[in-house]
C-alpha cells in the first residue's frame, strides 16, 4: 500500500470502539446477535482490542442494553475485549459478565461529568479511585477515558493542566491506560501535539492512548500529531460510526480504515487486514443503515476492486 519507501516504524495498537461508541448513538437499536456479528467481523479483520459495549443505564443509552449478552457470546480469540462503565453498578455488572478490561470515564470538565453521568468531577474521581482499587483486587484491568480533554461543549476550551493533573492522579491509582479523548472532535493537530507532548514528557508513552472524533475532518491529522510525539495506541471506529448522546455536536469517530491506511502507509504495523476491515465496514453499514465510511473509502474500494489490497 506504500507509495514510496516508508521506513519501518514499529507497531501501533488500534482499539476498535465501533461496537460501543459507534453504536451507542444510532437511531437503530441492534440486537446482541447483530452486535456480535459486527464484533466477529472485526476480530476476523485482525483487531486485537475491541470495546464491545457499555454497562450504562438502558434508559439513558438504549443501544447499549444487554451488553452482558454480547459478552457471553464473544468469540474466543486473543483480543483485549473491554466494556465502558460509568459507576460502581456498572463495574459490578461488568465483573459479573466475565469481561477482563473495564473502561471508566472521567470528563476533564465538570459540566460534562454532570451531563454524562450526573456526578461532579470530584465525585467521579472518588468513585474511580474505588473502582480502580476494586478492579486491582479482582484482577481486572482498568482503563480510564479522560473525556472532553481539549474542549467541552458546555465550558469551552479545557486547560492542559487539568488533563495532566487528572492523568497523574489516575496513573498513581494504578490504572493501566489513560485514553485522552476529544469527545466532540474540536481539537486540531497543534493542540493535540501540545497536550500529548506534555503528557508523554510527564508519564511516558506506554500507558497513553488517544481517541478522536472527526467532526471537523481533522481526526486523521490529530492521529498523526499524536504519533509524531510518540503515542502508539489509538481508538478508532469502523466506518467512522460514533458520537456521544450527551455531548452536543459530537459526530462520528475517526474511521478505523482511515487510521489504518495512514499508519500502514507511513510504515507502521497495525496487524489489521484492510480487505477484511472493509467487509466489516459493509456489515456495519448494513446493520446500522447509517455508516458513511471513512474519507479514504472510495480510494480503498477502488484498490480492493483492482485486487490490490
Ligand atoms: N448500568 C445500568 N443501570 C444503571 C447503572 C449502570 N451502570 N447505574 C445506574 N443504573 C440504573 C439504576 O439502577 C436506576 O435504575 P431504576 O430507575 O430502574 O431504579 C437508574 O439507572 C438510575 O440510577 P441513578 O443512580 O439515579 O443514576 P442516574 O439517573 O443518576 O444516571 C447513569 C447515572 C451513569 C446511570 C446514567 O447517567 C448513564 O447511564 N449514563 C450513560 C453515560 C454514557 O454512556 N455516556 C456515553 C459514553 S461516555
Ligand atoms: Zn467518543
Amino acid at each position: 500500500m506504500s507509495v514510496g519507501a516508508s521506513a519501518a516504524q514499529g507497531k501501533v495498537q488500534i482499539n476498535e470502539v465501533g461496537p460501543r461508541d459507534g453504536l451507542q448513538n444510532q437511531a437503530r437499536i441492534l440486537q446482541p446477535e447483530q452486535r456480535l456479528r459486527l464484533i466477529e467481523a472485526l476480530v476476523g479483520a485482525g483487531l486485537s482490542a475491541i470495546e464491545v459495549g457499555a454497562f450504562v443505564s438502558p434508559k439513558s443509552v438504549p443501544c447499549m442494553a444487554a451488553t452482558d449478552q454480547v459478552i457471553a457470546g464473544l468469540p474466543a480469540a486473543a483480543v483485549n475485549y473491554s466494556a465502558l462503565i460509568p459507576n460502581r453498578k456498572g463495574y459490578d455488572m461488568a465483573r459479573a459478565s466475565g469481561i477482563e478490561t473495564v473502561n471508566l470515564v472521567v470528563a476533564a470538565s465538570n459540566t460534562m461529568n454532570e451531563k454524562n453521568i450526573r456526578m461532579s468531577t470530584s465525585e467521579v474521581m472518588a468513585i474511580s479511585a474505588e473502582v480502580i482499587q476494586q478492579a486491582r483486587s479482582d484482577q481486572l484491568c482498568s482503563q480510564v477515558y479522560i473525556a472532553t480533554a481539549w474542549a467541552c461543549p458546555f465550558e469551552g476550551a479545557v486547560p492542559e493542566s487539568v488533563v495532566i493533573e487528572l492523568a497523574g492522579q489516575l496513573l498513581a491509582q494504578g490504572v493501566a491506560t489513560i485514553i485522552i479523548a476529544d469527545t466532540i472532535g474540536a481539537a486540531d493537530p497543534a493542540v493535540v501535539r501540545s497536550l500529548m507532548q506534555e503528557l508523554v514528557k510527564e508519564y511516558g508513552t506506554g500507558q497513553l492512548s488517544c481517541h478522536f472524533h472527526d467532526t471537523r475532518g481533522m481526526g486523521v491529522a490529530n492521529v498523526y500529531a499524536a504519533v509524531e510525539v510518540g503515542v502508539r495506541s489509538f481508538d478508532a471506529s469502523i466506518g467512522g460510526l460514533g458520537g456521544c448522546p450527551f455531548a452536543p455536536g459530537a459526530t462520528g469517530n475517526v474511521a478505523t480504515e482511515d487510521v489504518v491506511l495512514l499508519l500502514e502507509q507511513m510504515g507502521f504495523i497495525t496487524g489489521i487486514n484492510m480487505k477484511k476491515l472493509l467487509q466489516a465496514v459493509d456489515l456495519a453499514a448494513e446493520l446500522t443503515g447509517s455508516c458513511q465510511g471513512g474519507h479514504a473509502s472510495k480510494w480503498l474500494r477502488g484498490q480492493a476492486e483492482k485486487g490490490l489490497l
